[in-house]
């Protein structure tokens, strides 16, 4: 059984329902604060051969998370739970290294008492920085700017110092760049609670609107078209590495991998934004305003080390990003 802590949120869901294609069955562990329970009904849906247990709690609950390895015999974690938003960190900073560090610390050593020892963690490409110039290799120096980047790179430290002590961890440590899109079923999304921080969602939510206009932080980046630049990858190419490093750590145990999960190519924000037009078929009214504190001009992932260990490439166009998004967005409204 893998527990899959955050299953009810955006990556988790979509993780769920691959692992139940590939035969595992799943836990789900998630509080629902950034999640519905609709989205764990959803997952049940969609999973054809196993129902995912739910189980709703705080992952720096020491005595939950604990109950959960002994009450289920759970052989690996993938965990996304966590707080992502980067602007948010910048104000909440106790909270963001409560629940990114803090909860992950608590899964650890409960990890440690249960003698399960592989996990796949969500890092992010934050950990790098303002690098001057993309691809980001894995081996760029690390520098995060916000207190997000500090919460996921202190876990990978924590990672890197579990891997070389006395227990056999297997260990992935993915770095995502962009993801978007969507289960194309529609029935599972990036559905945060609360207005959406990221691009994708402020459209879709403006699109359906049809009186907001999008906001583009930035139209003097040093990029072709002075919008910002980022190496978007669709969630169902982001969940095919996550399975991928599964296989990986369950035939190769001991070993721990730090991967970028880009598609290794940069879109800016007024391409995308055509894109959206195309899928929707629909104008899409935008207004330039300041650069948003904290944007880095591009960013994108160099992919080969990805290729190389797990023999994967990101195949979905930002074509299908869009689309699959704009389909999630409208089953929503209940169109
Ligand atoms: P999400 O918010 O949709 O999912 C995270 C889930 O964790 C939510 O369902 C939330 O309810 C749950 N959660 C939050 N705090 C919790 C707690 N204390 N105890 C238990 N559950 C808790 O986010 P996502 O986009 O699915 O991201 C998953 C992971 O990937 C996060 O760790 C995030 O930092 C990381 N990540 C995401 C992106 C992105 O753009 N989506 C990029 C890089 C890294
Ligand atoms: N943008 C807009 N308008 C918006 C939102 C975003 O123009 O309403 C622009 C941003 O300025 C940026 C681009 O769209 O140029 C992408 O912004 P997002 O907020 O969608 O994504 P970020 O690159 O800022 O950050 C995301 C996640 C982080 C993660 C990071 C790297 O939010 O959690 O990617 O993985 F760490």
């Amino acid at each position: 059984m893998i527990l899959i802590t955050g299953g009810a949120g955006y990556l988790g869901s979509h993780a769920c329902v691959a692992l139940d294609s590939a035969g595992y069955q799943t836990l789900v562990f998630d509080d629902l604060s950034n999640s519905t329970v609709e989205s764990v009904d959803n997952i049940s849906l969609l999973c054809k051969n196993n129902k995912p247990v739910f189980i709703e709690g705080d992952i720096r609950s020491a005595k939950l998370v604990a109950t959960i390895f002994k009450d289920y015999p759970i052989s690996a974690v993938m965990h996304f739970a966590g707080l992502k938003s980067v602007a948010n960190s910048q104000t909440d900073q106790a909270q963001y290294y409560s629940v990114n560090v803090g909860g992950s610390i608590n899964l650890l050593q409960a990890m440690v008492s249960a003698g399960v020892t592989r996990l796949v963690f969500s890092s992010s490409a934050t950990v790098y920085g303002h690098q001057a110039n993309p691809p980001y290799t894995e081996d760029h120096p690390l520098n995060p700017v916000n207190t997000y980047g500090h919460t996921k790179l202190a876990v990978e430290r924590i990672l890197n110092d579990l891997h070389s002590g006395v227990y056999p961890w297997s260990i992935g440590i993915l770095r995502y760049f962009n993801p978007v899109g969507a289960h194309p079923s529609g029935l599972l999304g990036d559905n945060p609670v609360g207005p959406p921080n990221n691009l994708f969602p402020h459209i879709t939510e403006c699109i359906a609107s049809s009186s907001k206009s999008i906001n583009v932080f930035g139209g003097d980046y040093e990029t072709p078209d002075g919008t910002g630049i980022r190496d978007y990858i669709h969630v169902l190419d982001l969940i095919e590495a996550h399975m991928l490093t599964m296989n990986y750590l369950i035939t190769n145990p001991g070993e721990q991998l730090t991967i970028n999960l880009g598609t290794g190519r940069g879109i800016s924000v007024l391409q995308v934004i055509e894109m959206f037009s195309k899928v929707s078929g629909k104008d899409i009214p935008y207004q330039i305003l300041d650069r948003r504190t904290g944007d880095i001009d591009a960013s994108w992932a160099s992919a080969d080390l990805a290729f190389k260990k797990l023999n994967w490439r990101a195949s979905h166009s930002l074509e299908d990003m869009c689309r699959d998004s704009w389909t999630s967005q409208q089953k929503k409204l209940g169109k």
